[in-house]
This record gives structure tokens, sequence and C-alpha cells, in this order.
């Protein structure tokens, strides 16, 4: 009769220790583009499993997620985005490059988007719904930090790159520009020349002058438009500063083994690879057999999911199949149109279960634009690469990959198919890429916990901690001015000038005593 008992009473516990500790979680990643949808969902997928109520605003709603997932559809996010920003021939011609206030005014347009949108009002509006936390994408603006203050609840932040001075300026404070790059607006890898770290200090005046001076009139005066959500619930918006720096802790898409070893504070979270399912799926038949029976090895080009290869101007594209033509290995081309006269070793895929073919033994080269996903897929897998970056930080993770010895950098021109022959075969002779790749794999998965699992437990450690406070960093709340002591420095100065007017005095009197002596 006990022994009987026993596992029911077993189970039912366990079943009340999951409800207990499920939460209701509000997660915000509205960025229209596939890159971030793909680690928005990612974070919703693992929440979701850990057994999370999940609320998810995306442009991309899909009907798979499970029962305790919902949406809020944000797709209008898409017509924000101006459609030359994603085309390769204006970045081949060099048309179109990012400066920094046309990302600020992007990304503040978005924002208003998302904060304009009929769904997102419609559920601000919607006075049943109660958070526990709220994570939220982090793109060049504090704005949905507003969804925690609207809630009352802690939240996250999630960095989608490498940890640099715009985030860790908001939980910590901006590292030094000597030795921590931009990855937005530079491309410079460490150690920097002279050259580069005066760039790199410029960057950070640059951008403190946009973000924090140019910029906050527009967002204080979108935040003051949310007032009506707060004041519905009882509650006066507060000060927009001490709201958008109060995040919990912030999980960055970044790992030692796909950065540098950047000094972080205690609530940085690096958990990059967390999209990378881990059970890799099988691949189609056909392409299993194709890449079985290529015995030189199979070289997988992709530019990956915003740029589409068929804006490869009709010259460019010829070269660069003659020149795959030219090779032993067979050539698998993720690309959106039917190619005509292709040579026999060339196939064109237009959709490719990326990891499944970069898990292949037989892959031997990746070519990549060179997008943080397909980075960290790299170095998952252990395959190097060629890199081909188009824009924003794909010219940073490239550099790094070459500098880190896994990686040869081709750059997007008319010319490009001899270049980017020149590198394939190079690549393919020279093991020592290969080599280098694989020792970073390893550092990649040996982890003490996968980053999955961290993502889960850190979550879960805010909440149980409503907010985390014990890992907030002291600097945040030291203002510019007492950490480099100019209140000490001015307290010299005037110490100095008090005295030299002193000194002056007592000469002045004395040289007054002899005037009158004579
Ligand atoms: C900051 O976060 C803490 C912990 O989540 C919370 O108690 C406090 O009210 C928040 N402050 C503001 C201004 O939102
Ligand atoms: C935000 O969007 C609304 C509606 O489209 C518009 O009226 C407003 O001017 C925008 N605000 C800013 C600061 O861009």
């Amino acid at each position: 009769m006990k022994l009987s008992l026993c596992p029911w009473l077993v189970l039912a516990t366990l079943s009340c220790t999951l409800v207990a500790d499920a939460a209701r979680i509000l997660i915000v990643f509205p960025m229209p583009s596939p890159s971030h949808v793909i680690l928005g969902d990612a974070v919703v997928k693992h929440l979701a499993a850990a057994g999370h109520d999940i609320t998810y605003i995306t442009p991309v709603p899909k009907k798979t997620f499970p029962q305790n997932v919902q949406q809020v559809d944000v797709s209008d996010n898409f017509k924000a985005v101006p459609t030359e920003l994603l085309d390769i021939k204006t970045l081949l011609e060099k048309k179109f490059s990012l400066s920094m206030d046309v990302m600020f005014q992007l990304m503040n347009n978005i924002h208003n988007t998302t904060f304009h949108n009929p769904n997102v009002q419609k559920f601000l509006r919607d006075a049943n719904q109660q958070f526990d936390l709220v994570i939220a994408e982090w793109m060049h603006c504090e704005l949905y930090s507003a969804f925690a203050g609207i809630f009352n609840a802690p939240y996250i932040w999630v960095s989608t790159v490498e940890p640099h001075w715009m985030v860790l300026s908001l939980i910590d404070e901006a590292p030094n520009p000597a030795y921590s790059p931009d990855p937005m607006f530079s491309s410079n890898s460490l150690p920097f020349t002279f050259v580069e770290r005066v760039q790199e200090l410029w960057s950070q005046i640059r951008g403190y002058y946009w973000k924090e001076i140019v910029f906050p009139a527009k967002t204080n005066e979108i935040y003051s438009g949310l007032a009506p959500y707060f004041k519905m619930r009882g509650r006066e918006p507060p000060n927009y500063d001490d709201l958008r720096f109060n995040a919990s802790i912030m999980f960055g898409n970044s790992h030692v083994s796909l950065g540098e070893a950047t000094r972080l504070p205690q609530n940085y979270k690096p958990i990059g690879g967390y999209h990378i399912n881990t059970d890799v799926a099988p691949l189609p038949a056909d392409l299993q057999k194709l890449m079985d029976d290529s015995k030189n090895g199979v070289i997988y080009f992709s530019m990956g999911s915003n740029l589409k290869s068929k804006h490869f101007p009709e010259e460019l594209k010829r070269k660069i199949l003659k020149m795959f033509g030219g090779l032993k290995q067979t050539v698998l081309w993720k690309f959106e149109e039917v190619l005509p006269d292709l040579p026999s070793n060339v196939h064109i895929l237009q959709w490719a279960p990326q990891p499944s073919i970069l898990a292949h033994p037989n892959c031997v080269l990746f070519i990549t634009h060179g997008g943080l996903l397909s980075t960290t897929e790299t170095t998952y897998f252990a395959k190097p690469i060629i890199g081909i970056p188009a824009f924003a930080d794909q010219f940073i993770n490239v550099d790094r990959a070459v500098a880190k010895g896994f990686a040869k950098r081709v750059d997007l021109s008319y010319n490009m198919a001899d270049e980017l022959g020149v590198a394939i075969n190079e690549m393919l002779q020279n093991p020592s890429y290969t080599n280098k790749v694989k020792e970073l794999s390893f550092v990649y998965h040996h982890r003490i916990a996968s980053p999955s699992a961290e993502l889960v437990h850190w979550t879960d450690h805010v909440i149980k901690t409503r907010g985390a406070p014990h890992l907030r960093s002291p600097a945040i709340s030291v203002p510019f001015y007492q950490k480099m002591y100019l209140d000490l420095l001015a307290l010299i100065v005037v110490a100095l000038l008090g005295l030299r007017a002193v000194v002056r005095l007592i000469f002045k009197k004395k040289s007054d005593k002899k005037v009158k002596k004579q």
C-alpha cells in the first residue's frame, strides 16, 4: 500500500512545485529583422519549456508555439525599416551606410511604432494583464523599460551582440575605449593602433552626444505619451532615467569563445549560443546523400536571412558561379531564385537547414556575411569561414574571426569573385584555420552549464529575488565627476589658488612695509 502511494506523492509534489514556480513573463522583441526574431523566439522557447506563462511581443507571430505562449503581433514594424538597408546592390555601390544619427533615428521610430501599434495599445489597456517579469531586447533605446514600469515588474535586458560600452553603461559603466571596441560604428579589432584608439574614444563621445544629448527630447516625448497606461493602474510614471537604468540583469548574446575576454559586471550574463538547437535536425534525404557523396568536401555559401542573394548584380553572379565551377568541392549556395546554367558541382538551395549543413562532417568551409548568429554557429560546429561583411556588426565579427585565426575576409565589390577564389584555395590548403576553430569550439562547449540552462536559471533568480538588487553594480549610481575625482581636482585647484592669494598678500604686506621704511 505504502509503496504504491509513493510515486503519486512524488508526482503531486513535483507538479505543485512546477505550478508554484511558473511566472508570468512579458517578452519584448519587436525588431523587424529575421536574426533578432530568431533570438527572441529562442528566449520564448526555453522559458515556455521551463513552464512559465509567456506573452510575446513579436513582428513574426508563430502558430507552432505551445499553449502557454500568448502573442502580440507587431508585424507592422517591418514598415518602419527602409528597404534599401537590406539590399546588396546598394551596399556594393556604397550608397547607404549606417551612420550613428540614422541608426538612432531608425531605432527611435521602431520603438515609437511598437507603442503606437493597435495590438500593443489594446494589450496595454487590458487591466487584467499582470507580469512578474519583463524581458526586453535593447536596441539603441531604452523605451521598452516602460513595459516594466507600466506593469510594475523587474526587467531584464537582452543585448544581441558582444558586450559594448552602450549596453554596459546601462548596468555598470562604459568600459575604457582604449581596449573595448564599439561593435556598431567602428570595425577595429584588438590590439588598437594609436589612430584606432583615438577612433574608439571619438566613437564613444559621438555616441554619447547622439544618445544622451540629441535624442532624449524625442524619447522623453514618447515616454510621456505612455503616462495614461501608468495612471489607469493607479500610478504616476517614474522618472524615465530612474527606470531605464534599473534593469535587474542583462543577458548578452556573447561568450568568451566568440569575442573578447571583456571585464563584466556581476549582473551581465553571457549566454551566447542559446539560440542553437542542441538536437540538430536530420538533413532532407537528397541533401544528406549529396553531402555524404561529396568526398572532396562541401562549401556552404549563405548571405544570411536579411540580405537576399538575388540582389547580387547579374554579372557578379556569373563570375561567382564560374569560379565555383572550377572547384573540386561541392558548393551549396543558399539563393532565393533559380539560376540557369549551373556548373555540375554547384547546387542552389532556396531554403537551407544551416545548422544541419554545418554539422555534417563533409562541410569544410562556410562563406557567410558574418552575422553574429552565423559566426556563433560556426564556432559551435567548428567550421572555418570566409566572411563577406555588409553592414552593422558584421565587419567587427569578421575581423575578430580573422584575428582569432579561423577566417578570411573578402569585401563586397564587383571584383569579389577572384578574391573569393583566392581565399577559398588558401583556406582549403592550410589546415591552421580548421585547427583554430576546433580549439575555440572546445572553449565554447566546455562550460559549467549550457547557455539555455543559464537563461532559465537567471530568469528564475530575478523573479525569486524580486529584481536581484544584490547583483547591481555600485558603479551605476556614482556620477561621472565622482569617478573621475573631478570634485577633488576642483578642491585642489581652489586650494592652490587660495594659497597663491595668501602668499601674494603676505609678500605684498612685506614689500609695503619696506616701501614705508625707505
Ligand atoms: C527598480 O527596480 C526595483 C526592483 O525591481 C524596484 O523595486 C523599483 O521600484 C524600481 N524602480 C523604478 C524607478 O522603476
Ligand atoms: C510617434 O508616432 C506617432 C504616431 O505615428 C507620431 O504622431 C509621433 O510624432 C511619433 N513621435 C516621435 C517622437 O517620433
